[in-house]
């Protein structure tokens, strides 16, 4: 960190300023790993429990959704529209597009999984079925993000708005980044178990 004339902090453009946005994506990475193995070993005929896809949902409100795309959304992507970049049309465009489908693909996610714990087991295809989608959609979201649009907002963004990014990041998401870690453990850790049984029993 360095200090301005005036005295007030200001994070040093030495250090990458979406470091902690790319260091959510390999979380998010990692719960998409273990879901996606789960999903790997179920079947249509058995039952698998709901709970893995319920700490899922939670997740993509909360973190997934709930505090890494409102830092892209409410900073990062309005410094670049600011800068002149389009939001209604090319590569913001197209990531806001995925951020709704997403959020699309959790709220049936979510039903589906509350359904099941309510005992309509019919609903366990819709439940596995937008797990899956959200997987395969926030995988290739996160790839798009971390290959090519981050590396646009570094070079249309000035040098001065990308060194206040991290402090107006903590505005919109005061929790320290090891609340992102734990959440994103607490699913892993859920689909292990669920993975563990269905071999067991498979
Ligand atoms: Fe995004
Ligand atoms: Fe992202």
């Amino acid at each position: 960190m360095i200090k301005t004339p005036g005295g007030a902090p200001e994070y040093s453009t030495a250090m990458d300023p979406l470091e902690s946005l790319s260091e959510e994506h390999r979380q998010i990475r990692v719960v998409i790993s273990a879901i996606t193995s789960l999903l790997d070993l179920t079947r249509g005929d058995r039952r698998i429990s709901p709970t893995p896809f319920l700490e899922l949902q939670a997740f993509i409100m909360q973190f997934a959704d709930g505090s890494h795309h409102a830092k892209e959304e409410q900073v990062l992507f309005s410094e670049m529209v600011q800068a002149g970049l389009p939001n209604d049309s090319g590569p913001l465009a197209s990531i806001l597009n995925e951020h709704d489908q997403g959020r699309k693909y959790a709220a049936v996610l979510g039903a589906a999984a509350r359904a099941c714990v309510d005992g309509q087991w019919h609903r366990q295809v819709e439940m596995v079925d937008a797990a899956r989608a959200w997987c395969q959609l926030v995988n290739a979201h996160t790839d798009k993000e971390d290959l090519m649009l981050y590396a646009i907002a570094q070079t249309v963004i000035p040098d001065r708005r990308l060194a206040l990014l991290p402090a107006l990041f903590a505005k919109v998401d005061p929790l320290p980044a090891s609340a992102f870690k734990d959440a994103a453990n607490a699913v892993v850790e859920a689909a292990e178990r669920a993975a563990h049984t269905q071999r067991k029993t498979g």
